[in-house]
């Protein structure tokens, strides 16, 4: 198929200009060049309405939850327990008090691992990782894993990035206690069967988390439905602030499990004879909250659902088809990452160049990208590569910026090959 064919098939329902024209950071130029956003999956970008509702936090409502006897931390208190209700409907959870806020889903990943993984976790135990994961899906496994004289096992990922799951039915037996599985791959962009994954998992008593980082922004996801343990995610990478976070989590296994850290709020009572852990979702969260964070978190999951996001996840699928099309036909890379079900991440490396040369040279030209190992080392190690080049789109890029992208490379394969 040539490069025009994709072209016209960028045509869909979508009104990308619309959603764009949200995005304030979006209308500027980078070293002399209109800005070309293509690091989603590290971070999304925020739109107008997030920020406002940032901003109108601090400049009308700014007061601490929960205990103040007045006006403002009433409405702080409303604001912020009204978050967590809208991302309690976001993700089906039954209550919102099974969702825990946090700082993102590198700490909420953590609080499972110690408090679920000290308890539960015996000698002699297996929790499987996926070989893609992020370092925080892997890191916080192998801590806890040390202490207690449990193993973290890879599940292998074939060429494509792909998990076989006829090899992971076979690393599964009664030993094996959680299966931590990142729904998407930052680095390959490879969406995993955690379905099929949560239902194997259970038939032999293991707990599954999903690591929901990389999905969140691109469909909804019902943790009913797909009857997760936990699912944690980070609101920066759906159009929210930074620093903030969720943990959802079953609710048996939330009201057995031990405070992660100790504090203010978290606590029914305090005494030197013993003290009374506060309910759900308290328990888990010591100290003053990152409010303005959760508001956020709630005004961008208002802009989720205000969006057709079926529209959007045919508009980014078609980016990605556009742009891995247009790369091959640029000669001189190789995309890394080719499974059939992927989002909108293209991760590639060049037959003449580092990856961190080529990203210099399209910084230089306005274009964001990410390069290195995306804390994904162990993928990385297992293809030969020390990294790679990633684009990674979101629901407001274009075929303006693939254009831009292509001509980057052009430039780079110009002076560095
Ligand atoms: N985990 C983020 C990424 O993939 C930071 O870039």
């Amino acid at each position: 198929m040539s490069c025009c064919n994709w072209r016209l098939s960028l045509l869909t329902s979508f009104d990308v200009a619309a959603v764009r024209a949200q995005f304030p950071i979006l209308q500027q130029e980078v070293n002399g060049h209109p800005l070309v956003y293509l690091d989603n999956a590290a971070t999304t970008q925020k739109p107008e309405s997030v920020i406002e509702a940032i901003a109108n936090y601090y400049r009308f409502d700014n007061s601490n939850v929960h205990r103040g006897a007045h006006a403002l931390s009433d409405r702080a208190t409303e604001q912020f327990e009204g978050a967590r209700n809208k991302v309690a409907e976001f993700i089906n959870s039954p209550t919102s008090l099974q969702v825990l806020w946090t700082r993102g889903t590198t700490e909420g990943i953590n609080l499972v691992a110690s408090s679920w993984g000290r308890e539960h976790l015996q000698p002699g135990d297996r929790v499987l990782v996926s070989a893609m994961e992020h370092h925080s899906n892997i890191v916080p496994w192998q801590m806890v894993a040390q202490e207690v004289g449990a193993k973290v096992e890879p599940i292998p990922v074939d060429e494509l990035g792909v998990i076989d799951l006829a090899v992971f039915d076979s690393l599964l037996d009664e030993r094996v206690k959680m299966v931590a599985l990142g729904h998407v791959s930052n680095a390959l962009g490879s969406i995993n069967p955690v379905e099929d994954v949560i239902q194997k998992a259970h038939a032999v008593g293991a707990k599954v988390l999903v690591d929901a980082a990389q999905s969140i922004a691109h469909w909804p996801i019902d943790v009913q439905r797909i009857d997760c343990d936990f699912l944690a995610f980070s609101a920066h990478k759906m159009f929210g602030p930074t620093g903030m976070g969720v943990l959802y989590g079953k609710r048996e296994l939330l009201e057995t499990m031990r405070p992660y850290q100790g504090g203010g709020e978290m606590i029914e009572s305090v005494s030197f004879a013993g003290t009374v852990y506060n309910r759900l979702p308290y328990k888990f969260e010591a100290g003053t909250p990152n409010i303005a964070g959760a508001v956020g978190m709630g005004a961008a999951v208002d802009f989720l659902r205000g969006l057709d996001r079926s529209g959007a996840d045919t508009h980014e699928k078609q980016l990605l088809g556009a742009a891995e099309q247009a790369l091959i036909e640029l000669g001189g890379f190789k995309l890394v990452g080719r499974a059939e079900h992927k989002v909108a991440v293209m991760s590639f490396v060049a037959d003449f160049a580092h990856p961190q040369d080529i990203g210099m040279i399209l910084d230089q030209q306005g274009i964001a990208v990410r390069t290195g190992n995306h804390c994904a080392q162990p993928i990385m190690d297992q293809y030969g590569l020390p990294g790679t080049v990633r684009a990674s789109f979101s629901l407001y890029n274009t075929q303006a910026d693939i254009d831009a992208l292509m001509a980057g490379l052009a430039k780079a394969k110009m002076f560095l090959a």
